[in-house]
C-alpha cells in the first residue's frame, strides 16, 4: 500500500472509532462561504391543499389530533431523522392549518417560538396567554416561546393560516420542551382582544408598558399592514423587494417575534427586482398575484397560495409578471437569529445589471 492507501485506511478505522481525521475534512467543516443543506424549492398551494383534504377524511381535531397541519419538508433536509428535523430551511418550520367550523386545537405551550398568518376564512380564535385574539384573513399573530395557545373555529367557514416557527434551530440545540395544558382551552385573564385595543396598529403603547415581559401584541391587522404599503408606495420601490414593511414589537422596535422575522411585501405591476444574497434564509407565501423568483439560476413561478424557500446564501430576485395586478408576499426569515449571533452578511448580485442568467425552470411536484 502507498502512503495515500494507509491514510484512506486510517480515516476508515478512525470512522469506526467515532473520530475524525481534520486534515482531510477541513474544508468541509471551515467553508470558504456558507453550504446550505436545504435547497431552493416551491410547494404549490393545490398539493398542500390535496392532503389537507385528505386527511380532513381521516382525522378529528382535538380527538386524536392535536393539530391538522401540512408542513413543508426542504428535499435537501429530508435525511435528517425525525421527519427532515422539520426543516423548510435550515431554522424555520412553516405549516398550513386548517381549522373547521366547531374544532378546537386544544392548549399546549413549547420553547419553540411560533407565528401566524391568516390566509382564509373568517371565525377563527385564538387563545394566547389567557387573550382571546380575532383571526382575520391577512393578519399575522405572534405566539412567543412558552405561552399557553389553543384555536377554535366560531364561524361557518374553514380557516386556513400559515404557522412559522423555529423547529429545526431549538431541534439543533437540543432545547424543546413543551407541555400540555389540562383543559382543552385554557383559561382567559383579559378582555378579548386585550393587546390589539390597547396597542392599536403599535404606534401608540400604554405608558405601564414600557418593559413588557412578551411580545405586547398579538395581532396585526392586515388593514393596518395595508395602509402602511400604501403609504410606502407613494415612493420609488426598493429595487430588491418593492414595497416591503416588517413586523415589529412597539415596546422595542425590534422584530414582532424575538427568534423569527416576518415582512409583507408588494411587488408593483412589471416589477424586475434586481438580485442578492444574505446569510439569513426566507420562507414566501405567495398572498396574491403572479410572478416568479429565480434562485440560483433557477426560475420558480408561482403564483396565489403557493410557498416557496430561499435557503442561506441562495441568490434571489423577484419578477411581477402581470402588468394589472401586485403581487403581495408573505415571508418570514431567521434574520433576528442571525444577527444575534452576529452572522448576518449580505451581498449584491453585481454582474448582469443585476440579474441571474436562467438556466432552467423548477417543476412542481405534479397533482395527481
Ligand atoms: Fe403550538
Ligand atoms: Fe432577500
Amino acid at each position: 500500500m502507498n502512503n495515500k492507501e494507509h491514510l484512506k485506511s486510517l480515516h476508515k478505522q478512525m470512522e469506526k472509532e467515532n473520530l475524525g481525521p481534520l486534515w482531510a475534512s477541513i474544508h468541509d467543516l471551515n467553508t470558504i462561504e456558507p453550504k446550505s443543506k436545504p435547497i431552493p424549492y416551491l410547494w404549490k398551494k393545490d398539493l398542500i391543499r390535496k392532503y389537507l383534504d385528505k386527511s380532513e377524511r381521516l382525522l378529528t381535531v382535538g380527538d386524536g389530533a392535536d393539530r391538522r397541519a401540512v408542513f413543508l419538508i426542504n428535499p435537501g433536509m429530508k435525511d435528517l431523522e425525525p421527519v427532515g428535523w422539520g426543516g423548510a430551511t435550515q431554522t424555520l418550520f412553516a405549516a398550513v392549518q386548517a381549522v373547521k367550523p366547531g374544532e378546537i386545537a386544544p392548549a399546549h405551550r413549547h420553547t419553540t417560538t411560533a407565528l401566524r398568518y391568516i390566509i382564509n376564512g373568517e371565525g377563527a380564535r385564538g387563545r394566547v396567554n389567557g387573550e382571546q385574539i380575532t383571526f382575520e384573513p391577512g393578519d399575522f399573530l405572534t405566539t412567543p416561546t412558552w405561552t399557553w395557545h389553543d384555536h377554535t373555529n366560531v364561524g361557518d367557514e374553514e380557516v386556513w393560516w400559515m404557522d412559522c416557527l423555529d423547529v429545526p434551530f431549538t431541534k439543533f440545540l437540543g432545547t424543546c420542551f413543551t407541555e400540555f395544558y389540562d383543559e382543552m382551552q385554557q383559561e382567559l385573564y383579559v378582555p378579548d382582544d386585550y393587546s390589539s385595543t390597547r396597542y392599536q396598529g403599535g404606534m401608540i403603547r400604554p405608558v405601564n408598558d414600557r418593559d413588557p415581559k412578551i411580545a405586547p401584541l398579538g395581532r396585526y391587522k392586515w388593514e393596518l399592514t395595508k395602509t402602511g404599503l400604501d403609504g410606502l408606495s407613494m415612493h420609488d420601490p426598493d429595487p430588491i423587494d418593492g414595497h416591503a414593511v416588517e413586523y415589529i414589537n412597539p415596546s422595542t422596535g425590534k422584530d414582532a417575534n424575538d427568534r423569527i422575522g416576518a415582512r409583507m411585501q408588494k411587488l408593483p405591476t412589471n416589477f424586475k427586482g434586481i438580485a442578492h444574497r444574505h446569510v439569513h434564509s426566507t420562507i414566501y407565501h405567495v398572498v396574491s398575484g403572479r410572478g416568479y423568483t429565480v434562485m440560483n439560476g433557477v426560475r420558480f413561478d408561482w403564483k396565489k397560495g403557493d410557498f416557496f424557500v430561499a435557503p442561506s446564501w441562495t441568490w434571489h430576485e423577484h419578477v411581477n409578471t402581470s402588468d394589472e395586478e401586485e403581487s403581495f408576499l408573505f415571508s418570514t426569515n431567521d434574520l433576528p437569529i442571525m444577527e444575534s449571533f452576529n452572522f448576518e452578511v449580505k451581498e449584491d448580485y453585481g454582474e448582469n445589471g443585476g440579474h441571474q442568467k436562467i438556466e432552467s425552470v423548477f417543476n412542481p411536484s405534479p397533482i395527481k
